[in-house]
């Protein structure tokens, strides 16, 4: 899929038009505070993922404006033609081709990954951020994902609830195993298609890399209802001790090593970026492979951190994809073989 067309009304310093995006490359590049950021945000809220930090109406709609709600709108096309649209006030209310819509859909309609500066945070940073960037692929290759692991978030918490209260949780187990198992099955599949992804695109990583799951507290059985139950019997005491559950995906460990060693010691910063790009990369490669669709990405101040060398293979893997990149950057020089766009103070300008 590809952004064909995209506009914003009142969304922070965005002056209101629209965009002709190329369906390859797209490169916007501009001074710090000119709006790149805040472009690529109507995207992924357009993609079905919200906005980028937990936001109030005040922080999205333009300041200066009377207006009490912004608009964003998208005409996607592609493996299908989509017009996504979208109210900001303090939420998103989202419609596709006319219709109110929910965000899970639009992300399989319009399959979006997006890569910010924090996504550094994929190598070094602890357990959820790994889990989360599982959660996102999981979400956009298998529809109930998301729902399901609503269903599995709120009956952890009351096992919490009954473990601090000093109660017995085998109900809540027996109810748990089921779902548990549910996101053991997709995740471990996401992990496996990640690692075909990651074959692909060999060049980009600094090295060899490795992606891995260890079920949270569990591991040992296949049937994964079977190794939530064993398991939970096997750490009950703990469990008891210390007042929290200890089995089950919410503990899931996600382990990205490079020749045996982990990569957030194995790389230099530089290449800890081309890393975790590549892991991006790698879960595009797994959306397209499930859903018969080309993944779009979004790429935060893609340049940063890296030198010559990276910036080169980073964009000839960009090149090699075949699917729509929107990147930004504040680099004023930067080699790009596709659509440039200038911005400056909230407007966009194609470079020809
Ligand atoms: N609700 C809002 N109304 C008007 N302007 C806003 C609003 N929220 C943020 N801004 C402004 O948007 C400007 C552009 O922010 P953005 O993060 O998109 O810049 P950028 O081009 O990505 O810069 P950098 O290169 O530093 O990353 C900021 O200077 C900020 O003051
Ligand atoms: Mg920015």
């Amino acid at each position: 899929m590809f952004f064909k067309e995209t506009g914003s009304v009142n969304f922070k310093n965005l002056i209101t038009g629209k965009i002709l995006w190329d369906d390859g490359l797209n490169l916007i590049s501009g001074p710090n505070g000119s709006g790149k950021t805040n472009l690529i945000e109507t995207l992924n809220i357009l993609s079905g993922w919200g906005p980028f930090k937990q936001a109030g109406k005040i922080d999205l709609i333009n300041w200066s404006s009377n207006e009490s709600r912004g608009f964003l709108q998208a005409q996607v096309s592609g493996e299908e033609e989509v017009l996504i649209q979208s109210s900001v006030t303090s939420r998103c209310f989202m419609k596709c081709d006319g219709k109110r819509s929910n965000c899970s859909s639009i992300r399989v309609k319009v399959p979006t990954l997006s890569f910010l500066p924090g996504d550094l945070a994929l190598l070094e940073g602890s357990p959820s951020v790994r889990r989360r960037f599982i959660d996102v692929l999981c979400a956009i290759i298998y529809p109930l994902y998301a729902l399901r692991l609503t269903e599995y978030r709120r009956a952890i918490s009351h096992k919490k609830a009954l473990l601090e209260s000093g109660r017995v949780t085998e109900i809540a187990d027996k109810a748990i195993a089921p779902i548990a198992s549910w996101i053991w099955g997709c995740r471990e599949r996401a992990v496996k298609a990640i690692g075909m992804g990651l074959e692909a695109s060999l060049s980009l990583p600094p090295g060899p890399m490795s992606f891995s799951m260890e079920r949270g507290g569990g591991g040992l059985l296949e049937d994964g209802e079977e190794d939530y139950r064993l398991s939970v019997e096997r750490h009950a005491r703990r469990e008891r001790g210390s007042r929290r559950p200890l089995v089950g995906p919410h503990r899931d460990e996600f382990r990205i090593t490079s020749n045996g060693i982990a990569a957030s010691s194995a790389f230099s910063r530089g290449q800890r970026r081309r890393a975790s790009l590549s892991l991006v990369i790698a879960a595009g490669w797994a959306v397209q492979t499930k859903l018969r669709r080309k993944p779009i990405l979004l790429l935060d101040e893609v340049a940063s951190e890296l030198d010559r060398e990276g910036r080169r293979i980073t964009v000839d893997t960009l090149s090699s994809l075949g699917w729509q990149v929107i990147a930004a950057t504040a680099e004023e020089d930067m080699d790009w073989p596709g659509t440039l766009w200038i911005a400056g103070d909230g407007t966009f300008k194609r470079k020809d």
